[in-house]
């Protein structure tokens, strides 16, 4: 409405007789327009910025904008249209003489447009040297006096000079708000917000989540950002009375280009150009690790990033849902020992934290410390008070009522907080030298056994290596003589292995044409090929870089070969030429399982049944090799995409015994795929390198796990916990909402009773110690009858690496013991 009624007070008469502004203008009057298409611009006096029409990344669309002038890298600090942009270079930049700028499109419609807070005489728009644009009139330089400026709209940029914050009295609120990408700069989904309710904050939110916090300012900082301090490079402030509530920072050199990035990831970001470099230098991100996501650690919970596990409950608290929380879901936080008696209460002093949330806070400038300590203990539901200001000694008083949420500990001297806790919870030794002493013995004792763990685990690989080693060497021994004269006499006892010559599978297999791959398996490339019979197969090209022997080789095939069985793909052959080693087996046209269970739409076409019949058909096959063939064979690398479909979608395991005659030989290099895949692999064979067929077991029973639930095991991410698949499924089903677990797709199918059934079984194989998991003959068991089942314990492996992105935040996390296993393992 308010673009008709502009539109209306311009006049045609006015959009007529306008001058076209010269190429580089500092000012933009009534008289004048800004075009796009003539690379025209508006810079500042101090040539510094510049105001354009710009397309963002690889976009076509047009915005108009404010970026650095004379740097080479394209920095848009503010757009005008965001949300509207102009599809080509039509757009046209005009200053009403009601003191308005307008943003018209090719037929002359307006799709941005600024309003004036008063009538205008003369007006102008200017791009002033901070990279602000105002509307004022003409010759007169007063802030207070502009008609309108882009600092009061930023989009997802802070400069320096920029009030962040809300202006109590006309309502204004100036807050970013991210790009959506790199390629549009409509608004996005992270806002950046200065939250005046109770004491004031600054939050990151993500669509309506609280994504992080500030801190309360505690007059010399925000109480969570300890690394802002004095520094040579800029200041900052803190404005807080009736009128208005910002934060501002100005660069101590006004010619250091910097900037705030609220990025479309959601990062705060300090960026500084760096003249030498002709860069732009990460001077700082805001919220980089674990404890500075919102409420990680739940209402009277703390963090402590230096801590594994980081959060624990204050003293005096004990974990609400001990269960969940000793599962690293600590969301619930903890509750009281002992009730509050409201007359006998104490308070526990803490120094070095970060304080709690302050949205339901009470606060006084002119209170002292005790008389804050007397209001608070007059008031039933006060939980705990602070100075408001620690400047010269600390002054005013911060009252919070209720729960205590987002608590973290730094290091830092941070000012005192007081929390209430029951007369006999206050054990005497509160006071925080005992505190910090009891915080270094458990540093040192996670130090220490981390490194204490990584060096058992080197010298366990170191021990395997050598036994590989020595095996090799007697190996080669035995073997290494008969090699050449073992060629002419095998020939008879080779009667049984069908060998393919070379010609044969390369003409079959277009000459291993990049067409006929069908993927790459942990031991080499595999193609389709079609023999001159017509019959289809799949070529597995061993990688070259194994070392075993031919006649090893040969040996290990043989018996494979006489591996048969309906749910294990069939080997027909192989083909040992030049330093070539191949394994011919039956083709499987419908790929494997993975392709399947982890897609929305292909998952469909596999319904409960026939997942039923594919669990107990793997079952079977991974029983077979155990026990049934008298090589017993433990596979090592069961997974997913290691279970093919034949036309009627039986499963056939593929690749088992190659573990067994390659796994030890392989290059370093390749050891990660062979070794398993991160995901299926066992703790004990993860960590200690021991593997058995209960490591299979392992393995099935995550394979259950992601058939039912149509999710991987590696990446699972859940929005409430950062459990992997396996500590999600023991959490539902611990809590009794097993069916949660089930694919969305399987449900109009599914029979419950085996569904949960089956589940229960996958969480009996997936338990932690190996022994504790059935043999593949109870599972067999177990699948076919309806008897009780024992209750599982906790998983192995039940928590995700770090669920953030952030490259950052790699370091410092809970279970680094696990995971420094799987890293070493991986990084080999
Ligand atoms: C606008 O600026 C141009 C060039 O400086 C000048 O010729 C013109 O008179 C100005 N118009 C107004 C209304 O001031
Ligand atoms: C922009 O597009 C409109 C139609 O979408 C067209 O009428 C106009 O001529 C175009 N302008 C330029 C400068 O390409
Ligand atoms: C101007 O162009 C826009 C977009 O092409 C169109 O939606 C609008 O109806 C046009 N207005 C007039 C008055 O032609
Ligand atoms: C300016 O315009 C916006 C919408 O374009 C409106 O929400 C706001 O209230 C206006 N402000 C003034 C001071 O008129
Ligand atoms: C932003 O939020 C919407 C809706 O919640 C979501 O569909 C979209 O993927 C989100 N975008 C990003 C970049 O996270
Ligand atoms: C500010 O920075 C500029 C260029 O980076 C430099 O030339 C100048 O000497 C600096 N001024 C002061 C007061 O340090
Ligand atoms: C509260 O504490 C005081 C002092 O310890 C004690 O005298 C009183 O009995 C307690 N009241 C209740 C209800 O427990
Ligand atoms: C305690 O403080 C809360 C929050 O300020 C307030 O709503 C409540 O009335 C107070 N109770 C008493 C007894 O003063």
């Amino acid at each position: 409405m308010a673009i008709f009624y502009i539109a209306l007070l311009l006049g045609t008469s006015f959009l007529l007789n306008l001058s076209v502004l010269s190429t580089a203008a500092a000012t933009l009057n009534t008289t004048q327009s800004l075009r796009d298409g003539n690379s025209n611009t508006l810079v500042s006096s101090d040539g510094m910025f510049e105001l354009g029409f710009f397309s963002p990344g690889s976009s076509k669309n047009r915005y108009l904008g404010i970026w650095y002038s004379n740097i080479p890298v394209q920095t848009v600090i503010w757009v005008a249209n965001r949300d509207v942009p102009l599809t080509n270079s039509s757009g046209n930049l005009k200053v009403t003489p009601q003191g308005v700028l307008v943003l018209l499109n090719h037929n002359g419609t307006i799709i941005w447009s600024t309003n004036a807070s008063r009538p205008a005489r003369n007006p102008v728009a200017m791009l002033l040297d901070s990279g602000n644009l105002v509307v004022k009139d003409e010759g007169d330089n007063n802030p207070e006096n502009f008609l309108w400026q882009s600092f009061d709209y930023p989009t997802d940029t802070e400069m320096a000079e920029m009030k962040f914050g809300k202006n109590l009295v006309t309502g204004l609120d100036r807050y970013y708000q991210s790009w959506k990408s790199p390629d549009d700069p409509a608004r996005g989904n992270i806002t950046y917000r200065l939250d005046p309710s109770g004491y004031p904050e600054i939050y990151v939110i993500r669509d309506s989540r609280i994504m992080y916090r500030s801190g309360p300012w505690n007059g010399m900082r925000f109480s969570g950002t300890p690394h802002l301090k004095p520094n040579p490079v800029f200041t900052f402030d803190f404005v807080f009375n009736d009128e208005e509530i910002y934060y501002i920072y100005r660069m101590v050199n006004k010619s250091t280009r910097s900037r705030l990035l609220v990025s479309p990831a959601g990062d705060i970001q300090r960026f500084m150009w760096i003249e030498r470099t002709s860069s732009w230098l990460l001077y700082s991100t805001a919220n980089t690790d674990n404890c500075e996501r919102y409420k990680l650690c739940g209402a009277f919970g703390s963090c402590d990033i230096n801590n594994s596990p980081v959060c624990s409950c204050l003293k005096g608290f004990v974990p609400k849902n001990p269960r969940a929380w000793n599962m690293v879901d600590w969301s619930d936080g903890c509750v009281r020992k002992t009730k509050l008696n409201c007359s006998g209460d104490g308070f526990i002093k803490y120094s070095g934290m970060k304080l709690p949330e302050t949205r339901n806070s009470w606060y006084s400038r002119t209170m002292t410390l005790e008389e804050c300590r007397d209001m608070c203990l007059k008031n039933c539901s006060c939980t705990a008070y602070a100075n408001l200001d620690a400047r010269g000694g600390g002054s005013g008083c911060l009252l919070w009522f209720d729960e205590l949420i987002d608590i973290r500990i730094f290091i830092e001297n941070e000012p005192d907080i007081y929390i209430r806790v029951a007369a006999s919870d206050l054990d005497g030794n509160g006071d925080e030298k005992t505190d910090s002493k009891d915080a270094i013995r458990r540093r040192t004792w996670i130090i220490l056994s981390s490194v204490l763990s990584a060096g058992f685990l080197l010298l366990a690989l170191a021990f395997i290596f050598y036994i590989c080693r020595r095996r090799q060497q007697k190996d080669g021994k035995m073997g290494g003589i008969p090699e050449t004269t073992s060629d002419s006499k095998s020939k008879e006892d080779d009667l049984e292995l069908p060998l393919f010559d070379l010609a044969t599978l390369a003409s079959a297999t277009n000459n291993f044409s990049n067409t006929n791959k069908l993927g790459q398996g942990g031991f080499g490339p595999v193609y389709k090929g079609t023999l001159k019979n017509g019959q289809e197969i799949a070529v597995k090209r061993l990688s070259k870089n194994s070392r075993q022997g031919i006649g090893e080789f040969k040996n290990e095939v043989k018996h494979i070969v006489k591996l048969q069985h309906r749910n294990l793909v069939k080997l027909l052959g192989c083909c040992i030429e030049a330093d070539e080693k191949m394994l011919v087996y039956e083709f499987m046209p419908n790929k494997s399982l993975d392709f399947f269970i982890f897609d929305e739409t292909q998952g469909k076409l596999l319904d409960w049944p026939m997942r039923y019949s594919i669990i107990n058909g793997v079952a079977r096959g991974i029983l077979y090799l155990h026990q049934d063939s008298r090589l017993r064979i433990v596979h090592r690398d069961l997974k997913a995409s290691n279970v093919l479909l034949d036309y009627e979608m039986n499963p056939k395991i593929s690749d088992f015994g190659l573990a067994r005659s390659f796994g030890e030989n392989v290059t370093e290099a390749n050891t990660n795929k062979v070794v398993g895949t991160y995901g299926y692999i066992s703790p004990e064979y993860a960590m200690d390198g021991l593997y058995s067929i209960k490591s299979d077991v392992f393995s099935f029973g995550v394979l259950v796990l992601e058939i039912v639930s149509g999710k991987r095991n590696r990446g699972f991410h859940h929005p409430e916990h950062h459990l992997n698949l396996l500590g999600h499924a023991w959490r539902l089903f611990t809590e009794g909402r097993t069916l949660e677990l089930v694919a969305e797709s399987l449900v109009e199918s599914c029979d419950f009773t085996k569904v949960v059934r089956s589940i229960h079984i996958g969480l009996l194989c997936v338990q932690e110690i190996p022994e504790d998991r059935p043999s593949m003959s109870n599972v067999v068991l177990m699948m076919g009858s309806e008897g009780a089942l024992p209750v599982p314990k906790q998983p192995g492996f039940f928590t995700e690496r770090d669920i953030e992105e952030n490259s950052t935040s790699t370091q410092n996390k809970p279970y680094s013991a696990n995971e420094c296993s799987i890293t070493l393992l991986e990084a080999r």
